[in-house]
């Protein structure tokens, strides 16, 4: 078993009550780990904190359920004294709560309020987790590991929901700072990594054929993690890593190109994007 995910250690997971957060505390609850549930949804969290006790067969001693919203700093402050003077400090911290605005309100000019809100909880939901628990991991002289869940809208930018699409954009540019920041310090005792699920059933949604489930996400964000892998992209029933990869790469190769901004979905260079899309991954990347 991996170091951060030892029985007895402690797992903070925010958008904990519902998903990918309730299907990872599943899975650490399994593994005999203290966790701490962060959700805003009281009922929700509820029915999470029974189902999380329930798979560690422990009545609920070693689960803490927090109603919190992760836009709050102070709140996470409290919330670090709390568990370290409870328990420890944590060894595995998962910034995943997120809100999404649906596309096609107001698009680009969707409110300020809504942006500054989708940042506040999106982005700076992730920063006050980091900052609250960090030190604490940093002084703990445990092997931890940090996990914030980005999207692929913030990976290669599919038009129609340009808040969403910016702060999952500056999450992954946060999370690979981040990333380089802790390897250059205490000899990488603290790592961070990026989950980038697919198209994942969640919330209240009936399964999709496409979709992956929550659970599927955590067991692929594990064997990542066992890897040590920064990335971990997960695919899902529709979009395989193959094909993930070549998005990637045409986004990049945008800027390298000088073409426009988003060309996938400019009518100029839709055909060109639809033959490189069949084209081998292996014949598109650079020689080794
Ligand atoms: N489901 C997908 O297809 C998909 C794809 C890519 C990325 N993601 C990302 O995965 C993460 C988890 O989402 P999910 O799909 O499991 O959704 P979900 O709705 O099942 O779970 C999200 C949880 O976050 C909680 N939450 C929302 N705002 C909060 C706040 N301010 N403070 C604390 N908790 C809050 C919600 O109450 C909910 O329980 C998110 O970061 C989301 O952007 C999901």
């Amino acid at each position: 078993m991996l170091a951060p995910f030892a029985p007895g250690h402690v797992g903070i997971i925010t958008g904990a009550a519902s998903g990918i957060g309730l299907a990872t505390a599943l899975r650490l609850a399994g593994m005999g780990m203290k966790l701490v549930l962060v959700d805003i949804n009281e009922d929700k969290l509820a029915k999470a904190e029974e189902a999380v006790a329930a798979a560690a067969g422990d009545h609920g001693a070693n689960v803490l359920p927090v109603i919190l919203s992760v836009d709050d700093p102070d709140g996470f402050s409290a919330l670090a004294h709390d568990v370290e003077a409870r328990w420890e400090a944590p060894t595995f911290l998962m910034n995943n709560a997120a809100m999404f605005v649906h596309g096609g309100a107001g698009g680009i000019l969707d409110s300020l309020q809504t942006w500054r809100r989708i940042f506040d909880i999106n982005l700076f939901g992730i920063i006050h987790g980091v900052q609250a628990f960090l030190p604490g991991m940093l002084a703990s002289g445990k092997r931890s590991m940090i996990v914030n869940t980005g999207s692929k809208q913030g990976l290669t930018n599919p038009p129609g929901n340009p808040a969403y699409n910016s702060v999952k954009a500056a999450v992954n540019s946060y999370t690979q700072n981040l990333a380089h920041d802790l390897r250059n310090r205490e000899e990488g005792l603290v790592s961070a990594h990026l989950l980038v699920p697919g198209w994942t059933t969640t919330g209240d949604q009936s399964p999709q054929p496409g979709a992956w489930s929550a659970d599927q996400v955590a067991d692929y964000m594990l064997t990542h993690l066992a890897h040590e892998d920064f990335y971990i992209i997960c695919p899902d029933n529709e979009t395989s890593s193959e094909m993930d990869k070549k998005r990637v790469l045409w986004q990049a190769l945008d800027l390298i190109e000088n073409r426009p901004a988003l060309s996938r979905w400019h009518p100029d260079h839709k055909d060109a994007f639809a033959q490189f899309m069949v084209k081998d991954l292996a014949d598109l990347l650079p020689r080794k």
